[in-house]
């Protein structure tokens, strides 16, 4: 079991990542739990056992269940169960249960603790962790939420045995935005609590396989992305400076996401929208003259090890226009388009990114205006 710490200024706990972790619920329940309210989605077959009462309280599936009506039936549902401030709530599933169950913990009784149990990869390597929770309105996606820290997380590789396949490439998206985040910021290299194996190698060029997917076990490679997320989380809990940079290629994931949501298709994976943003933001840093050929072609690289397709292409369904109206909308936006972009100075927050700039790239990767 590798076992990363957060340590917060308002807070500390811990994610746990491995084989079992799941059955250590009952020791790191928050004090004075009498119930627990288990919010989990249909489908997901992965007990827990928190040794106090507990409910099973069950939302929809897809992106379209982080709702602001989701919460209210929530709320309502633990209301009438008695669910008291002392109690806590546990999410089990993806990133949808763990980001509206946190949100529900957030507001319910103006704020109970929470504990996340992920059980799709990207929800252990991301969604998990760092205390976002939120829920999509029309407008956009996550644009009501809170800073809402868990109690703890338990990232049981076991839970993961059931995952389609389609989730685990998913999760792979996310993994390879770690990958470049690793090498790019120098963030969290390893640590004595659970280094394993050379920090360097993490998002080089030549050894991304090794470092990152093909070498480590899967239990080191989601604890990787853990401790980078967490050491930009401890820095900047708040999102005001390098958390936003965990961002990367997300200002295009979102738009992309939105749009499919809109659609009514709902069918675009979060990390399959990320490992495109990555490739978009790549393209975007060239036009602006920020990166060259050769760190284009790197990123490619990473993506493809992470098993995409490159280069990577625009599906032709979307308008650029559409995509620019849900990037302008996009909250880590400030009042013109803002984007996380690699340069000579590594990654950074870029403001004030021309519109034509933007759509010019996104027709590069087969995108009609
Ligand atoms: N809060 C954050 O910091 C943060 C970060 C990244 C992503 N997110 C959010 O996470 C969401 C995406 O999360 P996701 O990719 O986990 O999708 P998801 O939660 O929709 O899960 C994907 C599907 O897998 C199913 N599933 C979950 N666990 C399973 C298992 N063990 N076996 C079989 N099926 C299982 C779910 O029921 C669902 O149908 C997005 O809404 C995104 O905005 C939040």
């Amino acid at each position: 079991v590798i076992s990363i710490p957060v340590r917060l200024r308002t807070c500390s706990y811990e994610v746990l990542v491995g084989k079992g972790v799941a059955a250590r619920l009952s020791d790191l329940l928050p004090s004075g739990t009498k119930k627990v309210a288990v919010v989990t989605q249909e489908g997901i077959d992965f007990e827990i056992d928190p040794g106090v009462q507990k409910e099973r309280f069950v939302v929809p599936p897809g992106e379209s269940a982080k709702s602001l009506s989701s919460v209210e039936e929530l709320c309502r549902a633990f209301a009438r169960w008695g669910l008291a401030r002392t109690d806590t709530v546990v999410a089990v599933g993806g990133g949808v249960v763990t980001d509206v169950a946190g949100f529900c913990a957030a507001v319910y009784l103006r704020g109970v603790r929470y504990v996340n149990v992920p059980t799709t990869l990207l929800a252990q390597v991301d969604a998990a962790i760092g205390g976002k929770t939120g829920v999509n309105i029309e407008e956009g996606k996550n644009l009501v939420g809170a800073f809402w820290q868990p109690a703890a997380v338990l990232c049981d590789t076991d839970a993961l045995s059931t995952l389609p396949e389609r989730e685990w490439a998913s999760g792979r998206g996310e993994m390879a935005k770690c990958a470049f985040l690793g090498k790019l910021l120098r963030l969290a290299e390893p640590n004595s609590s659970w280094s394993q194996g050379d920090p360097d190698t993490a998002g080089s060029s030549r050894s991304v396989d090794s470092g990152w997917w093909g070498g480590d076990s899967l239990e080191e490679k989601i604890a990787r992305c853990v401790a980078i997320k967490v050491a930009a989380v401890t820095s900047d809990e708040r999102e005001d400076g390098v958390r936003a940079l965990l961002n990367y290629g997300h200002t295009l994931a979102h738009a992309l996401e939105a749009a499919d949501l809109q659609s009514g298709s709902s069918d675009l994976r979060h990390g399959e929208a990320v490992a495109v943003g990555i490739a978009f933001a790549a393209r975007l840093a060239r036009r602006l003259g920020r990166i060259d050929d050769e760190k284009v072609a790197y990123h490619d690289e990473v993506i493809e090890s992470f098993g995409f397709d490159v280069p990577v292409k625009l599906s032709p369904g979307t308008s650029s226009g559409a995509l620019v109206e849900f990037m302008a909308r996009d909250k880590k936006a400030r009042h013109d388009l803002t984007f996380v972009l690699d340069g000579p100075e590594g990654v950074e927050v870029v403001s004030g990114v021309p519109v034509d700039e933007v759509v010019a790239t996104l027709s590069e990767m087969g995108c009609p205006r």
